[in-house]
């Protein structure tokens, strides 16, 4: 057992830490009342699932889910293996930050890690602590694989990272006993919504620009059309009365002609708040940004 508050493990592409007092005010307004399902179809790496299980003590059980199975492979270790888990961390942190200062080996390691990882025959704990490993240690957190699913991210540059925080995983294990973990495609987890259910999809954004890469976090690409199948699982989900949130790019902000999603969502409610983007290469590219808020509700926002 842990008090620790659990947080995210990972860095993620998309991760929604500076989003979540927009989130909180764009709520239900009476989502504290009564027992409720929480449903996150795009987890990443959870920011929004652990602030909920933190903040609302009557939600009765959630359900996480996400396409990339090494990523679901994770949280599945996490929940059920943290201690094994943590000693391979453990070991992988203390290799790595002994090599500090020898920019050669540190480099050999980091490569030699990479390479056991695509292999993917490493046993469920071991594959984890690899995950975890590489995202703590490679450029920028970023997740991209190639068409033939290979990780191929270098490496980062960041002096003694942590790579086993353990007190973290703990608490992330603790907080994930309630949570179902599923890996597939999002409109699976229709079949677990209830009578009193939120969703929460954080799909992977509509680029702003042809260079930035945002989205490739899985061998395949979201593109226009999967964000229109994911409006057409909303308006299913609408008239099934279950409740959604959905964040996106805004692509107004860089052509304030581009109306794709003020289109797609026009029967909906669409707000629109600041967020800064924290993952890019190009840090010209790091400005404030706006994002879309968009419910199936109306909601007051609170003072
Ligand atoms: C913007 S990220 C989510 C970020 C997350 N909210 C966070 O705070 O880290 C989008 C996620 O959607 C996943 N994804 C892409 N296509 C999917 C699909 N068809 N079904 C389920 N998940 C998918 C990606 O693997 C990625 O983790």
């Amino acid at each position: 057992m842990t008090d620790k508050i659990a947080k995210p493990f990972l860095k993620w592409a998309g991760g929604k830490t500076q989003l979540i007092n927009d989130i909180e005010k764009a709520l239900p307004n009476d989502i504290s009342k009564d027992k409720f399902t929480y449903i996150e179809p795009f987890v990443g790496s959870g920011a929004v699932l652990f602030w909920m299980l933190n903040k609302f003590p009557n939600l009765q059980n959630a359900v996480i889910n996400d396409i990339n199975d090494d990523l679901i492979n994770t949280y599945k270790t996490i929940s059920s293996r943290p201690k094994e888990l943590i000693s391979i961390l453990d070991i992988l942190q203390n290799e790595f930050h002994g090599l500090e200062g020898q920019d050669e080996e540190k480099k050999e390691y980091y490569y030699s890690k990479r390479e056991l990882y695509n292999t993917r025959k490493e046993e469920q704990s071991g594959q984890a602590a690899l995950f975890i490993f590489l995202n703590r240690t490679c450029f920028n957190g970023l997740y991209r694989v190639n068409r033939k699913n290979e990780y191929n991210v270098p490496m980062g540059s960041y002096k003694r990272p942590t790579i086993c925080d353990r007190e973290n995983i703990l608490a992330v294990s603790q907080a994930l006993q309630k949570v179902e973990i599923l890996c597939g495609d999002y409109k699976e987890t229709l079949n677990f919504a209830d009578n009193n259910t939120l969703f929460y999809f954080d799909p992977p954004y509509k680029p702003l620009s042809e260079t930035s890469s945002f989205n490739s976090y899985a061998k395949d690409e979201f593109n226009d059309q999967e964000q229109i199948r994911l409006r057409d699982f909303c308006h299913k989900l609408d008239t099934l009365n279950h409740n959604w949130i959905l964040s996106n790019s805004d692509v107004k902000g860089k052509d304030i002609n581009d109306d794709f999603f003020d289109e797609i969502y026009s029967e909906f409610s669409i707000s629109r708040v600041k967020a800064r983007r924290s993952i890019n290469a190009n840090p010209e590219k790091r400005g404030e940004l706006n994002e879309l808020l968009i419910t199936n509700y109306a909601y007051e926002q609170a003072l």
